[in-house]
């Protein structure tokens, strides 16, 4: 035991803090000559003056609850008086998983629970005896608090959201602002929000994953993968459980760390019959040819052309929304370029696209008509949705028409997210929705409705297309 000059013994949990606050982070990552690099790079991270958000993991049991818990606890015992939290998608899931983790690593390190912090079961909060504290957050989304306004005012030193994949944009987008609130100038500590992960499409994937792939992650945003290879503390049959998975998707985001396979059970196509989109040769030209267009855009700056030969797209454009005139030239332009009848032309008849409809006089898509031919969907778009969905994964939709990666990313994120929804109470069957969509991967799904729209073909010889009806004939 090592003492102070008056000879009074130095506690082993005082002589880690101080480690900890020196960034001598061996105690931590090494034990019987193994050492765990990606998890001391993780606390580095953590500790920098550098970096305001940092996503780690990407894969399952890279350590990633027991880093964030040993970064709270040494930052608590560090820095007296700071105040963090820990959010998690639900409450009960953060009680009975990660806070017996925090538990676990206290015990490992010393940390005494009654002695050194205690846990208030009633109002979920960690309080340590020097004046830090923990907040348990339940980031679950509730629909009369879509934009988290109940953390909106809380001040935090910094936080972690555990499990991101399951958590809303609108939680991560209120937290983010929630820290660098308390003491950090006091103590020269950089506002820190962690985000422990799995594989999910969502924020994560929009805001880290895909920005740090292509190289221009803005310098406050890290992300750090971990897999479960590169943690030496693992149990062995940790490993082996994962790897005797029979379900591929799993495998692939948990033990390849693939962020390309989402597990949505709900999602209505594969992730590999999608991606196959780009270079699918099954699918064949007919020689009869569509436009669709998508440009009423709520929520969404961008307009979107595709023209179809069959069901293969071979010429698409996009354009600013604003730029209507543009729009309806483009529009015209493609129809007389590719021989293409103002029947078999569709643009959405919402917003703007009313305006587009009429003047092109086109024939107009409206996304809450009633299915055709009396089917059993929500709405049109619906019932479109699930055709779409259909002709994907039997391999009958190829796009050749130049898209570039970061947009075929874009349309691969969207396609999984055609999903199956609620049934309506009458049994209807429904679309996961645009604002949940939005909600989930940051962005409107302008790809999937431009998409969806060429299956309004594949009805609307049951009835009178609207063109027709207004007079529009031919040409
Ligand atoms: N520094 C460490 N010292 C001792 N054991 C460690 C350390 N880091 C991780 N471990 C061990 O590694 C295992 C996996 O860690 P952890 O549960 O934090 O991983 P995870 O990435 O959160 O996993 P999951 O994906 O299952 O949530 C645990 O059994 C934990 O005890
Ligand atoms: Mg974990």
């Amino acid at each position: 035991m090592y003492k102070t000059t008056n000879n009074n013994p130095i506690s082993p949990v005082a002589i880690r803090t101080e480690l900890f606050s020196r960034r001598s982070f061996g105690f931590i990552v090494e034990h019987n000559g193994r050492k765990h690099f990606k998890q001391e790079e993780a606390l580095r991270i953590l500790t920098d003056g550098e970096h305001t958000e940092f996503l780690y993991g990407g894969a399952a049991g890279g350590a990633k609850s027991w880093t964030g818990c040993t970064w709270l606890a040494f930052m608590c015992l560090t820095y007296p008086g700071t105040k963090w939290f820990i959010g998690r998608e639900s409450l009960k899931r953060l009680r009975e998983s990660t806070l017996l983790t925090f538990f676990k690593v206290c015990a490992h390190y010393g940390i005494n629970r009654n002695k050194d912090f205690r846990y208030n079961g009633q109002d979920h909060y960690i309080q340590f005896a020097n004046g830090s504290r923990i907040d348990l957050l339940d980031l679950r989304y509730l629909p009369s608090d879509p934009l988290y306004e109940r953390y909106g005012s809380t001040e935090y030193t910094g936080g972690w959201i555990e499990e991101g994949g399951e958590v809303n944009f609108g939680a991560y987008d209120t937290l983010k602002t929630r820290v660098g609130r308390h003491l950090n100038d006091r103590y020269g500590i950089l506002p820190k929000l962690f985000i422990s992960c799995n594989p999910k499409k969502n924020w994560m994937y929009a805001a880290f994953y895909k920005p740090a792939k292509e190289g221009v992650l803005p310098p406050h945003r890290i992300y750090l993968p971990c897999l479960v290879q590169e943690n030496p503390f693992i149990e062995s049959s940790y490993i082996s459980q994962l790897q005797s998975a029979s379900d591929k998707v799993k495998k692939e985001r948990l033990l390849r760390g693939n962020w390309e396979y989402d597990d949505s059970p709900n999602a209505l196509c594969t992730y590999d019959a999608i991606a196959a989109i780009f270079t699918n040769d099954l699918a064949h030209r007919t020689g009869v040819k569509y436009i669709t267009a998508d440009v009423a855009r709520f929520g969404s700056d961008k307009a979107r052309i595709l023209v179809w030969d069959g069901y293969v797209v071979i010429e698409q454009l996009c354009f600013d929304i604003s730029r209507t005139t543009q729009i309806q030239e483009a529009i015209t332009a493609l129809r007389l370029k590719h021989n293409v009848p103002r029947y078999r032309t569709i643009a959405d008849e919402d917003g703007v696209g009313g305006g587009v409809v009429d003047n092109c006089r086109i024939t107009g898509f409206t996304n809450n008509a009633r299915p055709i031919g009396g089917e059993n969907y929500h709405n049109l778009q619906t019932q479109c949705g699930y055709r779409l969905a259909e002709h994907i994964n039997a391999s009958r939709i190829a796009i050749e028409a130049q898209v570039s990666t970061e947009e075929r990313e874009n349309l691969i994120t969207e396609l999984q997210q055609l999903q199956a929804w609620d049934t309506d109470s009458d049994g209807k069957l429904k679309l996961k929705p645009k604002e949940q969509i939005k909600a989930d991967i940051g962005h409107s799904p302008d790809w999937r409705d431009v998409l969806l729209m060429r299956c309004y073909f594949d009805f609307a010889d049951m009835e009178i297309p609207h063109c027709l009806d207004k007079g529009y004939f031919g040409l």
